[in-house]
């Protein structure tokens, strides 16, 4: 079973896809993770994440680096949607993810393209999303506690930003698949959110 997870930043896609794979037994690859650890790769080989070259370079980077905690902070997010527009990028991260998604006895993928382009064939599609705003809040109440110094300003615009990049990029941009179930967390809390995912997965088996 596939069961693909896409949605913008911060609406709770992540903590669902877990909790599904958790809940149904499969393996889940974070795919943001994955662009992260690339625009990341870019800043050490003092690349620029706006050029494709320098940013396919970076597509080569050592699984060890998906652990790096600063992979997770707001401005490798950032170098993640820069580079996440290069075609060559993406290309280069298919093949990786379309194998994660194919293995034998399924999986649970999370981003953006999942449903669209690397597993248009999957089992069950969803599609997270909630307001700019609320995303906002939960992203900077996430941030505050881990003690990065960050205003729900910045984070609003932060998050616009990168809401804009990734829905307008040519090549795969976050749109809701014609087949996605649609689950908004607006004013969803954690358990209230994964409830839903649990039914929807459920209703479409
Ligand atoms: O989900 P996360 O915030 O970790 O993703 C970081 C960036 O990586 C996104 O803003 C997006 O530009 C890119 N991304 C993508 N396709 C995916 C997953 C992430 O383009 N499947």
């Amino acid at each position: 079973m596939i069961i693909t997870v896409d949605g913008p930043t911060a609406s709770g896609k992540g903590t669902i896809a877990k909790a599904l794979a958790a809940r149904f037994g499969l393996p889940h690859l974070d795919t943001g993770l994955l662009y992260r650890a690339v625009g990341w790769q870019v800043m050490r080989n003092d690349g620029d994440p706006d050029n494709a070259d320098d940013a396919l370079a970076a597509c080569d980077f050592p699984d060890e680096l998906l652990t790096e905690p600063e992979l997770r902070s707001e401005a490798t997010g950032g170098l993640a949607s820069q580079v996440s527009i290069h075609p060559a990028v993406r290309e280069a991260l298919f093949t990786r993810q379309r194998a994660f998604a194919t293995q034998a006895g399924g999986a649970v993928l999370d981003g953006r393209d999942i449903g669209t382009v690397i597993a248009p064939d999957a089992d069950v599609k969803l599609y997270v999303t909630a307001s700019v705003e609320a995303r906002a809040e939960r992203r900077f109440a996430e941030m505050r506690d881990a003690g990065r110094e960050v205003t729900l300003h910045d984070m609003i615009a932060d998050l616009t930003a990168r809401d804009e990049r990734d829905t307008n990029r040519k090549d795969a941009p976050l749109t809701v698949a014609p087949d996605a179930m649609l689950i908004d967390t607006t004013s969803l809390g954690k358990d209230a959110a994964i409830a839903a995912a649990v039914d929807a997965v459920k209703a479409a088996l």
